[in-house]
């Protein structure tokens, strides 16, 4: 793929070459990877989800948005809406970036509800003539008729001493009458955290100093997209921190997505007492989650499927990356749990079922089959060593996903899975689970797989690029025997 020019790369969808775009929608419109339902850009690339929020009787969700290619260059929010968290409208352009304070991107931020207006904080994204970055921390609202306006001034114009330039992505949030901000940043030793601002008004911001955690304070060199909030009497701080090394099963993608559970946040002294870290999702791609409640106070969760700085098959398309699905949040025994919200039910069309026990055998499931849809399988029984299933399956290419009873783990192979990535991300990844049933949900669309474990307890998400006639699903066992309970829904 040819690169493009920093010039390129930082222009205006204003400056776009005649034809440039409807070009580049023909060529995405060929890709075969296109997705049936998530969200996905018309163009270019999709990074992190911004400012979701429900306002005004629907939910808002903006993203990451780079128009003229698979690359990162000027960002823009893209404006999404639904009514059900289920099916999304593309509204267009939220935010543009072309101001003083954000000529070099509408960086990611978070949405707030005031006064009946729907406020977007964002960091806006500048370089100056040798191209050094400052960073500006803006505001814009939108009104109860849809139209977004940019403040005419930044809210947080400093980056404070002691930090660097890469100081961004803040997340909002208002306590009794007071609102708060997190912002991820780096220190001048370049180390990672996450600092605390203060606002009685959403426009005059008061730094506090920074999250004091118990991690080592070189957890990372970078936090990116750190967002806070309370769930069940828990504080729990989501980052992704970029620079973990890899640990055994822990942290092989390049950047890390995890969380922190503990007590409230001590918003007067910023001191955090958690527990350890956990990842938040043990597949290839997922980054820069983003959380807010619903309508009826549940907490939900949307990530970016997806990494900074990796190649991807649909870029020879002109396009690159989708949202997750989302998310509902919940503690259970100190961790987090997430499931797929139960909106998605709405989705299911053509039930089949399948009850089988397998012994030492490779079974196709006749009934099951397709390119987007739900699919639950119980396992009881276990008496097999590797328990397991094959989906977007055809000839000698597949998926797999299975439970090894012995080593206790879950393990997610996509070396099979069709168009190859980047090698150096790896093919296989693995997370110790111990069980002695397993339900497994997946939800497969044309180009990816998100797979929920017993409700919730881990989450592994991909991309695969599979051809379209990879449509066959087996299920397997090795060394011994279990019983399956399996059920598939369509949803194309
Ligand atoms: C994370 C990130 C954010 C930044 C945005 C720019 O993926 O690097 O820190 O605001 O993407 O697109």
């Amino acid at each position: 793929m040819i690169k493009m020019t920093k010039e390129e790369k930082y222009r205006y969808i204003e400056q776009a070459r005649p034809d440039e775009l409807e070009k580049l929608q023909k060529q995405v419109e060929r890709c075969p990877w296109r997705q049936n339902y998530h969200i996905q850009p018309q163009t270019g690339l999709l990074n992190d989800p911004n400012g979701f929020s429900y306002y005004n009787g629907m939910y808002h969700l903006f993203y990451q948005w780079f128009p003229f290619g698979p690359e990162h260059g000027m960002k823009y929010w893209f404006h999404t809406v639904s009514k059900d968290l289920c099916t999304w409208e593309n509204v267009g352009i939220g935010i543009k970036p072309g101001d003083s304070y954000d000529s070099h991107g509408v960086y990611s931020g978070s949405a707030i509800v005031k006064d009946e207006k729907l406020y977007l904080m964002y960091t806006g994204n500048t370089r100056d003539e040798n191209w050094v970055r400052h960073p500006f921390q803006c505001m814009a609202y939108m009104n109860e008729s849809g139209v977004i306006q940019k403040l005419t001034n930044p809210v947080i114009s400093t980056v404070p001493n002691g930090y660097t330039d890469h100081f961004r992505d803040p997340k909002v949030w208002k306590k009794d009458d007071t609102y708060f901000c997190i912002i991820g940043a780096q220190r001048k030793n370049k180390t990672g955290c996450a600092v605390l601002y203060k606002s009685s008004d959403l426009m005059n911001w008061e730094f506090r100093g920074e999250l004091e955690t118990t991690l080592p304070s070189n957890f990372g060199y970078m936090w990116e997209c750190p967002d806070y909030f309370e769930l069940e009497e828990h504080g729990i701080l989501l980052f992704s921190p970029q620079g973990l090394e890899a640990e055994g099963e822990k942290y092989q993608n390049i950047y890390q997505s995890g969380y922190l559970v503990g007590k409230p946040l001590d918003l007067e002294t910023r001191k955090f007492c958690h527990d350890v870290f956990h990842e938040l999702d043990r597949g290839f791609d997922f980054y820069a989650q983003h959380t807010t409640l619903s309508e009826d106070g549940r907490r939900l969760l949307i990530g970016w499927m997806g990494l900074p700085d990796l190649a991807y098959p649909t870029d020879q398309n002109g396009w690159a990356h989708c949202l997750t699905i989302p998310r509902q949040l919940e503690i259970r025994e100190g961790k987090l749990i997430q499931q797929p919200i139960s909106e998605l039910m709405k989705l299911r069309k053509n039930e089949r079922q399948a009850r089988f026990t397998l012994e030492n055998e490779r079974k196709k499931v006749k009934e099951f089959s397709g390119l987007s849809y739900e699919l639950i399988y119980e396992i009881e029984n276990i008496q097999a060593r590797y328990i397991g299933i094959e989906f977007r399956a055809k000839d000698q290419e597949k998926t797999v996903f299975f439970y090894d009873s012995i080593k206790k783990e879950l393990v997610l192979d996509r070396s099979l899975s069709g168009k190859s990535l980047e090698a150096e991300n790896g093919n296989i990844r693995r997370c110790s689970f111990s069980a002695s049933k397993l339900k497994i949900q997946l939800f497969v669309d044309v180009s990816s797989v998100e797979i929920f474990i017993n409700d919730g307890e881990e989450v592994f998400t991909s991309r695969i690029f599979p051809s379209p006639h990879s449509k066959e699903v087996y299920f397997f066992t090795e060394n011994g025997s279990a019983t399956f309970q399996a059920v598939q829904w369509s949803y194309e």
